[in-house]
């Protein structure tokens, strides 16, 4: 176990990071560490929590985290390699040209499980009501794609870091707008609260039918808290001009 330095206080009260916990960009030679500590955490992540978390998937999520060079990692310089990483914000950046071809995709082969439909479901969601591309077909969004904290470092706001850099990534990347899938009580009140996020839907996990191979199912009937799954987006261009 190690040794976690408590973390100090600004004179405003704000904890600040203790200066073994380093935050820095995700790089390739990431991707196994992030794919173990992705499937150690979502294991608290109320989908994963539901259905449980395979490896592969931290593998998959992984992957799609460093086709753009937008993801970031806390990693514990105190910990021994290659156990050292702590915290991940991974994303992506989607142009319209990519989603287009995720979105043929998913009407041609469908999602092979509930949890992959659920969250395509939230992107349409977001698609009806997002004016990014209508405004400029040419647009940027980063996607957020996962968020995960080692549950011995929870409460520090290394999650709020990661997001706050994040959103400076994306600003500097000139992204248009920042789209986020939120299935946990502490994301949603971050985006809502905390980072001026607007929600742009949502659905009660309890009522969400799944259409698959001819049969319908409620694959999530009993979960109820949270009780929704939550869709936000937050337009930067005003902010990055
Ligand atoms: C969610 C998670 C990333 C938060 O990490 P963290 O570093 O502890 O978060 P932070 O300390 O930066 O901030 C947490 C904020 O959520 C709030 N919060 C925590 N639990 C909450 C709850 N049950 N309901 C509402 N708010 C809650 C905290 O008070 C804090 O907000 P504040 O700064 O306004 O007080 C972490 O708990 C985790 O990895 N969970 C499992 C995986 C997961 O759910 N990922 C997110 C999927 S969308």
């Amino acid at each position: 176990m190690p040794t976690l330095n408590p973390s100090s206080s600004t004179a405003t009260g704000k904890a600040t990071r203790p200066d073994h916990l380093v935050l820095r960009l995700m790089t390739a030679d990431d991707k196994q560490e992030v794919a173990g500590l992705f499937a150690e955490t979502f294991k608290r992540e109320p989908l994963g929590e539901y259905s449980g978390v395979q490896l592969s998937e931290g593998m998959s999520i992984a992957e799609a985290s460093i086709q753009d060079p937008v993801s970031f990692v806390v990693e514990d310089t105190k910990l021994e390699s290659p156990h050292r990483l702590v915290a991940f914000r991974t994303s992506c950046v989607y142009t319209a040209e990519k989603l287009a071809a995720k979105r043929k995709n998913v009407e041609e082969h469908g999602s092979s499980n509930p949890v992959e439909a659920i969250l395509n479901r939230m992107e349409e969601l977001w698609l009806a009501k997002t004016t990014v591309f209508k405004s400029n077909p040419e647009a940027k969004v980063m996607k957020f794609i996962a968020l995960g904290v080692d549950s011995r470092y929870e409460g520090l706001g290394l999650a709020k870091e990661l997001l706050n850099a994040a959103m400076d990534k994306a600003k500097e990347m000139k992204c248009d707008a920042i789209m986020v899938v939120a299935s946990a009580f502490a994301t949603q009140h971050l985006f809502k609260n905390r980072l001026g996020f607007e929600e742009m839907g949502s659905v009660r996990y309890s009522d969400f039918v799944w259409k698959h191979e001819g049969s319908e199912e409620r694959p999530f009937e009993t979960l109820l808290q949270p009780e929704f799954l939550e869709v936000f987006e937050k337009k930067l261009t005003m902010e990055s001009a």
